[in-house]
């Protein structure tokens, strides 16, 4: 590679973007990539060097935080600065009142610790082979009782309630997984609180999360109905390791840990990680995935 240079990505470079993920051995398909510079269309940027996009690096205003996204270098290219300078895009682009999020994979983490950011949480991304999977359908039918599909009109409950567990505005991305995967979105309305799940497909397998509830067997009985919408796809969770009994309950269901993943924070310029959320019931167990927090 000669001189490389960061520019706005285009939607013209979404194919490219998109073999870079598959490089990786990511799961994004075009429509997320899509959704991701519809989300961030001013944070997402490319680089590019001998008229080939190597890198990509998006960072996305969820209004009481930022999240870094889509952090990658074509294997021909790393180590040679470009992850650096992409980061350093996606970054500036983002109001320096919000503390700066990702979810770090081990390739990621010694840059990001380089660029100030702390180790917050860890997750493990869990996943089944449904076809070998031990519970069937009909068995998952049988144990949630009071799930039901989540309908258009729960959508603004939950878009309003899930500011308050995920700390920033997602309204865009959920009304967006909702309506490309409705068959893996889920309510459970008990004592006046709505709990949910949505899900989404993807090009190696369909993702289950986020997965909103106040307690694990709510969580569980709301998994349970996405994974009997799964069929026999593969299925991944990416679950906070502190949900102990979860994480468990999902080795129960046939999913066994694929890769860790590490949330780091970069607090904002007042010096802060905080973003207020979790003060409700409800809690994340599942988040929607790492490239969208
Ligand atoms: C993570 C990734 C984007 C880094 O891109 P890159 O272009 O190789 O990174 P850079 O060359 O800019 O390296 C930046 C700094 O981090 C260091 N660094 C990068 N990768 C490192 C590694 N695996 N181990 C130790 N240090 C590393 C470099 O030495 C450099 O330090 P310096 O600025 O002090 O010299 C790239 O490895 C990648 O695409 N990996 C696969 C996808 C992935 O896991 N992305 C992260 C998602 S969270």
């Amino acid at each position: 590679m000669n001189q490389f240079g960061i520019r706005p990505m285009e939607v013209e470079d979404l194919d490219h973007a998109l073999r870079l993920s598959t490089i990786a051995g990511w799961n994004q398909q075009l429509d997320d990539w899509r959704m991701l510079l519809r989300l961030a269309p001013a944070g997402a940027f490319a680089a590019v060097a001998d008229a080939r996009i190597v890198g990509t690096a998006i960072g996305i205003d969820y209004g009481g935080f930022a999240w870094i996204a889509m952090m990658l270098v074509d294997p021909a290219d790393r180590g040679r600065g470009v992850g650096r300078r992409l980061l350093d895009a996606a970054m500036g682009a983002v109001p320096p009142s919000r503390p700066i999020r990702l979810d770090a994979t081990s390739l990621g983490r010694p840059l990001y610790e380089k660029c100030g950011f702390e180790d917050e949480a860890t997750l493990s991304r869990l996943i089944a082979n449904r076809s070998s999977a031990g519970t069937s359908v009909s068995e998952i039918r049988g144990g949630s009782s009071d799930v039901r599909p989540l309908t258009p009109s729960d959508l603004e409950t939950v878009i309003e309630r899930d500011r308050d567990v995920f700390g920033g505005t997602r309204g865009a991305v959920l009304e967006w997984a909702f309506h490309s995967a409705a068959e893996y979105a889920y309510v459970v309305r008990r004592d006046g609180v709505i709990h949910y799940c949505l899900g989404r497909h993807g090009r190696l397998f369909d993702q289950i999360g986020p997965v909103v509830a106040s307690r694990d067997d709510i969580a569980q009985a709301l998994v349970d109905a996405a994974l009997a919408a799964a069929g026999d796809r593969p299925v991944v969770v990416d679950a906070f390791d502190s949900r102990r009994a979860f994480a468990a309950w999902l080795g129960n269901r046939g999913f066994v840990v694929q890769r860790r993943l590490v949330r780091m924070c970069r607090p904002a310029e007042s010096g802060s990680c905080a973003i207020g959320a979790g003060e409700g019931p409800l809690a994340e167990f599942a988040i929607l995935g790492p490239e969208f927090a």
